[in-house]
């Protein structure tokens, strides 16, 4: 392939990439399997790494984040971010309908619309590109979050048709309810707390620094508001229907997203259709936006100091019924976490039958003072399991007793402890409370961990119960006689299991660091401690320094990990998984990020990048056998530029013929044959 046509093949790639982009993530309806995506974008990447001068920033394989942003930028709005006014009644609807009647002097065609319950955001295009992404901060300016929008799917890069050459478009940035789900779950597998709601945990992901990290999250956005000079059409809903064929996520009404209402009755139409039906949505709202169609009515309506005069919102109540507090309970999680709950007169919330309720912690039970016997008020609100929100005073039993928080595990009887600043109490009997062996046997054996196959969660608890097992360890010591006499084991799956117990000596590094079950150490945080440390050895003599200095690893991640070595029953677990033959270090084929490519060249890295941040450049160069240094002299051989380097660098260095390269050729230059990702690490 020469130049030109591998110009012309990252061409029709992007574009036909951005299409399935589209159909997958916006329309929902993909044409193609994920496989030939995942090919297609394979090759697009190989191309734009053979051919640096070709690759846009705005390319489909950008998605995947890895620019870090240290401190996001202050931007001023071009357009102000105002709110909308809050009604909670249709008395106040029907006011608002007068007062735009009466200024109008004609019947009014208004659009209802969903409230998102998000994070909102303000995103300018120019001439197609996406230029910039704003949170709304204090409406007058926000934080540059760019690089992290840019990685969330629904969210086009390069637009289509016939747009407007500047705009601003806006909209609500939200966890789909299914992925916030999957993300607390894994969340509890490491030992995190469970995040409150969808709102906040966007919010948080958001003002992530490593964008690698929220292009995994699965972000979504739906984008309601245009603004700018020049829009197509004089009509709200005619420019948001003008910037779904832009390639925009924006409501349908084909989804019955939005629709036009000609008067109050059929506004009320569309808030009844959703008060009933937004259970079945997957992602919150938490009212409806009713919006005067009309541009120029808008102009002539209005603002106030703070929102239009030409929009208000309608909030629902969040649906709340009155049910009896029978019990409290305690459960104890796999790390030895005391979760009280509250065990409920069975009650219909929200189309499902609420018999349990989460009560947080000790604090939250003494702040609402909520006791046994008490007429609680249950409410469904942003989390998926319902929360107590307060106690109905009026119908408190005389004899009625404060709550006195559990002292002993229910499980095991031993003396619980609560550690300064935290909420939760714990039990710290995890060698010997049964709930924390198995919960810690069930996560070693997990999909996500060891992935056993042939033994399951059930299983565990029969071997545990059957005194087979005590410790994971024990795992690998099964023999095929202690088995076959117990319940449902027959000989294939006495067979199975033994071989799938066998097999998962070869499940890599990162994995059994996660398995091992060290509180805080999720998934992700266990990829990066393998990748930097190479191994359990290291990561067991690696001090508090060592460990705070690896990318995203904080002062509690890395207490949690030196207690879990200070402990010797915990060290000696690992070195019967050592010798067992569980994979205790980085295989060759993964670690990836060492080489002598670099040997006796020496580097300077100035300015800011795009996929990388200055120290993985660093740590890339040292990995590969190359030498940094701070500025640039005779003895330098590459200077690697970012974006704002200063213009006395880059005279300097061509004065001294120090060869200029971009982080794309950096990469390149170290990926040549090892790897096809386009990524260093
Ligand atoms: S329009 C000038 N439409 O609600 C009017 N806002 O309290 C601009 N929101 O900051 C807002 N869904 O974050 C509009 N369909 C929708 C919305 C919506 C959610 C949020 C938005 C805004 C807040 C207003």
């Amino acid at each position: 392939m020469n130049k030109k046509e591998a110009k012309q093949k990252i061409e029709s790639l992007s574009i036909e990439l951005r299409e399935h982009n589209h159909k997958y993530y916006v329309e929902d309806n993909p044409t193609i399997s994920d496989y030939e995506f995942d090919m297609m974008l394979k090759e697009l990447q190989e191309l734009e790494e053979r051919y640096p001068e070709f690759a846009d920033s705005n390319s489909p394989t950008k998605r995947v984040g890895g620019e870090v942003t240290k401190n996001f930028e202050t931007v001023k709005h071009k357009y102000p971010m105002l709110s909308l006014s809050n009604s909670y009644s249709r008395e106040e609807l029907v006011d608002f309908d007068d007062r735009v009647q009466k200024l109008a002097g004609k019947k009014v065609e208004y659009t209802c619309e969903l409230k998102y319950d998000g994070v909102a955001i303000g995103i300018s295009y120019k001439n197609g590109r996406l230029e910039r992404a704003v949170t709304r901060g204090d409406g007058t300016q926000g934080d540059d979050i760019t690089t992290n929008v840019k990685t969330i799917r629904s969210v086009p890069l390069q637009l289509k048709g016939d747009y407007p050459d500047e705009f601003e478009i806006r909209g609500e940035i939200f966890y789909p309810l299914s992925v916030f789900r999957a993300l607390n779950e894994k969340r509890e597998e490491a030992g995190e707390d469970r995040l409150a709601n969808p709102r906040n945990a966007a919010s948080g992901t958001l003002k992530m620094q490593d964008s690698a990290v929220v292009a995994e999250r699965k972000l979504d956005c739906y984008l309601y508001y245009v603004l700018g000079e020049e829009l197509p059409y004089d009509g709200h809903l005619e420019n948001l229907k003008a910037a779904a064929s832009w390639g925009f996520k924006a409501p349908s009404e084909e989804k019955k997203l939005i629709r036009t209402a000609k008067n109050i009755d059929e506004i009320f139409d569309f808030i009844d259709y959703w008060d009933e039906e937004r259970s079945a949505l997957n992602f919150e709202i938490d009212g409806i936006v009713i919006k005067v169609n009309d541009y120029d009515l808008q102009e002539e309506l209005g603002y106030t100091a703070k929102s239009p005069r030409w929009a208000i919102a309608y909030k629902f109540k969040a649906e709340q019924v009155e049910t009896k507090l029978n019990k409290i309970t305690y459960q104890v999680g796999r790390t030895g976490a005391i979760t009280p709950v509250a065990n409920l007169e069975p009650i219909l919330l929200a189309g499902t039958t609420v018999k349990r309720a989460s009560l947080h912690n000790a604090d939250q039970i003494a702040k609402l003072d909520i006791r046994e016997g008490d007429t609680v008020q249950v409410e469904k609100g942003g989390e998926i399991i319902p929360k107590i929100v307060g106690v109905n005073l009026d119908l408190r039993p005389d004899d009625s007793q404060p709550t006195q928080y559990a002292t002993h595990c229910p499980e095991c009887e031993t003396k619980l402890i609560r550690l300064e600043g935290e909420a939760q109490h714990y039990c710290p009997n995890a060698w010997g409370c049964p709930p924390q062996i198995k919960g810690k046997m069930a996560h070693f054996i997990s999909r996500k961990a060891m992935d056993i196959e042939g033994l399951g969660e059930e299983t565990v608890e029969q071997l545990y119960e059957a005194g087979l097992i005590k410790s994971i360890a024990d795992i690998y010591t099964l023999k095929k006689e202690e088995l076959l006499p117990l319940e449902r084991m027959a000989e294939k799956s006495v067979n199975n299991l033994l071989e799938g117990v066998e097999k998962s000596k070869q499940v890599p590094f990162p994995k059994v660091l996660f398995a091992i079950g060290i509180r805080y150490v999720g998934e992700t945080v266990a990829k990066k401690l393998a990748k930097h440390f190479k191994s359990m050895e290291a990561i067991r003599a690696a001090s508090f320094e060592e460990l705070v200095a690896v990318d995203e690893i904080g002062d509690k991640i890395a207490e949690s990990i030196l207690h879990f070595f200070e402990e010797e029953r915990n060290r000696e677990l690992v070195n019967r998984l050592a010798d067992i033959g569980l994979q205790m270090e980085i295989s060759a084929e993964e670690d990836t990020s060492k080489s002598s490519k670099l040997e006796g060249l020496t580097f300077v890295v100035s300015g800011v990048f795009e996929k990388f941040s200055r120290k993985e450049l660093k740590q890339a160069i040292e990995d590969h056998g190359g030498k940094n240094v701070g500025s640039i002299s005779g003895k330098t051989d590459y200077l690697i530029a970012g974006d704002k380097m200063g213009p006395a660098k880059k005279e300097k260095a061509e004065k001294m013929g120090v060869k200029l390269i971009t982080e794309n050729d950096f990469s390149e230059m170290i990926n040549s044959q090892a790897e096809t990702q386009g990524r260093l690490f």
